[in-house]
C-alpha cells in the first residue's frame, strides 16, 4: 500500500481510535509496579555494595520459567524500538498520538517490574541478563511492515500472544508474588489486544480486501519480536515443552480466537484479493495445526528425556 493510501487508512480509522481509547481508559486499572516486587526477599549484589554474587542454586524457579522470564523481559525491554515503529507508521498527533503515548507509558511498566522481581528473587543470572539486554537492545527491532494495516494486524496478534506468554509463565512459576505480577501484566496486554482488535474490526469493515490481505501477510509470517534474542531457539524450545508458549497455544489461544472474534472466515462481500487472502488464512491455520501436532511429539520426547528441565 502506497503512503497516500496509508494516510487515508489512518484518517478513516481516527474516529475508531478515539472511541476505543475512551473505552480503554474507562477499563484500564491503574497499578503500581513497586507493589508487586518482593523487596524483603532481596539482598545486595557484589560490586560497589559489596554484597553476594549470584549463584546458580539461588533461583527457585523451574528452568523453563527462567527461560520464559528472560524472553518475556527482553521482549518488553525493546519498547523503544516498538514505539519508534508504531509511532512512525501510525501517527504521533491527534487520537493516534494520544493512544501511542498512553500505550507506551503502560508498556514501560512491564520491563521495570519484571526486572525488579527477577533481581529480588535472584531468579536468573543478573550479569548474563544485562549482557543479553545490551546486545538485544543494541540490535533493535523492526517488523518490516509496509502499511498501517500491517502494523495494526501485527500488534493485534502480538498483544494476544504476549498476554498468553505472561499469564502462563506466572501460572507455572510457583511463586505467589510472581504469579500476581505476571497476571497483572497479562491484564494490561489483554486490554491492548482489545484495543487493537476493535480497531482491526473497523479496518475490516472499512477496507475489507486490504485489511484481509494485511492480516493474511502477518499471520502467515508471524514471529514474536523476541526471536533475535541470543540463544532464543533453545530457550523457546524449553518454554514450548513446558507448555508456557508453543504452537498449540498460538493456534488455539491466539489465532483461532482472533479469527472468530473478527469474523474473518465468514466475511462476505470480499473482492478477489480479499477472497484470496481469506483462503491463504484458511490454509495457514490448517498448516499450523499440522505443525503443532508434530511439535507436540517433540515436546513429549523432551519432557520424557528431561531435556527442558
Ligand atoms: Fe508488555
Ligand atoms: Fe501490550
Amino acid at each position: 500500500m502506497a503512503c497516500a493510501e496509508g494516510e487515508h487508512v489512518l484518517r478513516e480509522l481516527e474516529p475508531s481510535v478515539e472511541r476505543l481509547l475512551e473505552r480503554h481508559l474507562a477499563f484500564a486499572q491503574d497499578w503500581l509496579p513497586h507493589q508487586f516486587v518482593p523487596w524483603s526477599a532481596a539482598q545486595d549484589f557484589d560490586g560497589p555494595l559489596g554484597g553476594a554474587a549470584w549463584e546458580l542454586h539461588q533461583s527457585a524457579l523451574p528452568r523453563a520459567v527462567q527461560d520464559a522470564l528472560v524472553i518475556n523481559l527482553l521482549t518488553e525491554d525493546n519498547l523503544p524500538s516498538y514505539h519508534f515503529e508504531i509511532a512512525t507508521r501510525l501517527r504521533r498527533d491527534g487520537a493516534w498520538g494520544a493512544w501511542v503515548h498512553r500505550w507506551t507509558a503502560e508498556e514501560d511498566r512491564h520491563a521495570g517490574a519484571l526486572r525488579a522481581f527477577i533481581h529480588a528473587r535472584r531468579a536468573v543470572d543478573p550479569v548474563a541478563l544485562e549482557r543479553l539486554r545490551m546486545n538485544h537492545m543494541a540490535t533493535g527491532w523492526s517488523a518490516g511492515w509496509l502499511s498501517p494495516l500491517h502494523c495494526l494486524a501485527y500488534v493485534t496478534v502480538q498483544e494476544l500472544a504476549t498476554r498468553q506468554a505472561h499469564r502462563n509463565t506466572g501460572a507455572l512459576c510457583g511463586d505467589r508474588v510472581g504469579e500476581a505480577l505476571m497476571a497483572r501484566i497479562a491484564a494490561d496486554e489483554n486490554l491492548h489486544m482489545l484495543f487493537y482488535r476493535g480497531l482491526y474490526h473497523d479496518a475490516l469493515q472499512a477496507f475489507p480486501d486490504e485489511a484481509m490481505a494485511a492480516l493474511a501477510d502477518v499471520l502467515c509470517g508471524f514471529e514474536m519480536p523476541g526471536t533475535a534474542i541470543a540463544g532464543f531457539r533453545a530457550r523457546a524450545a524449553r518454554v514450548a515443552a513446558a507448555g508456557i508458549f508453543n504452537l498449540d497455544i498460538h493456534h488455539e489461544h491466539v489465532v483461532l480466537p482472533l479469527l472468530r472474534a473478527l469474523g474473518v472466515m465468514e466475511m462476505p462481500a470480499l473482492g478477489p484479493a480479499g477472497q484470496q487472502a481469506q483462503s491463504r488464512i484458511g490454509l495457514h491455520v490448517e498448516a499450523l495445526q499440522t505443525r503443532a501436532a508434530r511439535a507436540r511429539d517433540v515436546y513429549a520426547r523432551m519432557n520424557a528425556d528431561g531435556t527442558h528441565q
